[in-house]
């Protein structure tokens, strides 16, 4: 009799454990030892296209596993398309979060209205969305590339004063070529924007003139391709390569050198992220200022959505903290460089 009470017990505390679990109806967060419901977020990210990204994505990995999220990590090998299929898998599994990093700015509504729709809230990292309705994301974490843009501009404009650089071929114009990032990428649009326009407020602008801007896709073997073809058509006229990330630079300098010319001398050349082997770089002379991209937005990320769950209010839009970084500091600063 005893043996049949307990086996009916011990059905009856399955059945309640069961009931619990599943209680929202979209939820496919796990249990944690303690008992406490363990939140489910699916991450769509892009790829792995440079330096950078490795560590925006061992970032967002490592702040999961401390704030003991459970991560369902998708790779969109460089395709809208895959994030689409990733942020409706995600719907479908029932995460309790999304969070994603948009390749290109547009054509995210109808998905983001999906999601939308299944109530899982959505936070855009590093890159922007542009959609018709904000409501359609709850926080934005990343980064200004406008900025960025605006202080590459900036740190050159002063450099080519204090350094007394003359056109080398003459004239009274710099011969810039520009190293741009994805095509329709919040990040690439920025930072061209950012730069053109500090150049055009800056009583110096017209001492620069872009002379060829082309995408080199955000990869060093992109950059090193399409520097080498700006060189075919105007080697003994560049005077400045800025390129949208410090990848396309380190391409980039391969292909200068193979020209017969001094990267950092010849060509003052200026990147965007910060990255250590732009540092390197810098040490050799090769490489003139980083404007710094800070990827590691994991711990905000996983924060905000905790907050996000919580039901407390966020920030719509915050920027990470970055710097600008000439090759003067780089020996001094490589050592403490995280990425
Ligand atoms: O979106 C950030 C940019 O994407 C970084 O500058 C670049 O390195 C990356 O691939």
């Amino acid at each position: 009799m005893k043996k049949i009470l307990a086996l009916v017990m011990a059905i009856m505390m399955m059945v309640v454990a069961a009931g619990c679990g599943g209680s929202d109806g979209k939820s496919s967060g796990s249990s944690s030892a303690g008992g406490e419901k363990k939140i489910t977020m699916g991450f769509s990210q892009i790829g792995a296209e440079s330096e950078w990204r490795t560590a925006n994505t061992e970032s967002v990995k490592q702040a999961a596993k401390d704030a003991g999220i459970e991560l369902q990590f998708s790779d969109a090998q460089q395709k809208q398309e895959n994030q689409i299929k990733a942020i409706r898998s995600f719907i479908a599994q029932g995460v309790d979060i999304i969070a994603f990093v948009p390749i290109v700015e547009t054509g995210w509504d109808t998905v983001l209205k999906e999601a939308k729709d299944a109530k899982i809230p959505v936070i855009v990292v590093d890159r922007d969305v542009k959609v018709a309705d904000d409501s359609l994301y709850v926080a934005k974490i990343g980064t200004d590339s406008v900025k960025e843009g605006q202080n590459v501009f900036k740190w050159l404009d002063e450099y080519m004063k204090k350094q007394n650089k003359t056109p080398r071929a003459g004239g009274d114009q710099f011969q810039v070529v520009v190293l741009e990032g994805t095509v329709g990428s919040s990040v690439a649009i920025g930072r061209q924007n950012g730069f053109k326009d500090a150049m055009a407020k800056s009583e110096d602008g017209k001492k620069f003139n872009i002379l060829a801007s082309q995408t080199g896709e955000f990869t060093r073997a992109k950059g090193q391709e399409v520097m080498e073809s700006f060189l075919k058509s105007d080697r003994d006229k560049i005077d400045v390569l800025f390129a949208h990330n410090d990848d396309m630079a380190l391409g980039a300098i391969q292909a200068i050198e193979a020209a017969g010319l001094q990267p950092g001398k010849d060509i003052t050349i200026i990147s965007i992220d910060g990255v250590k082997g732009i540092f390197e770089a810098m040490i050799k002379g090769k490489a003139n200022c980083t404007v710094e991209c800070n990827p590691l937005q994991g711990q905000l990320l996983m924060e905000t959505a905790k907050k996000v769950l919580n039901g407390e209010k966020v920030e719509k839009l915050v920027y990470v903290d970055e710097g600008v970084f000439p090759a003067d500091v780089a020996e001094k600063t490589l050592p403490e460089r995280k990425y």
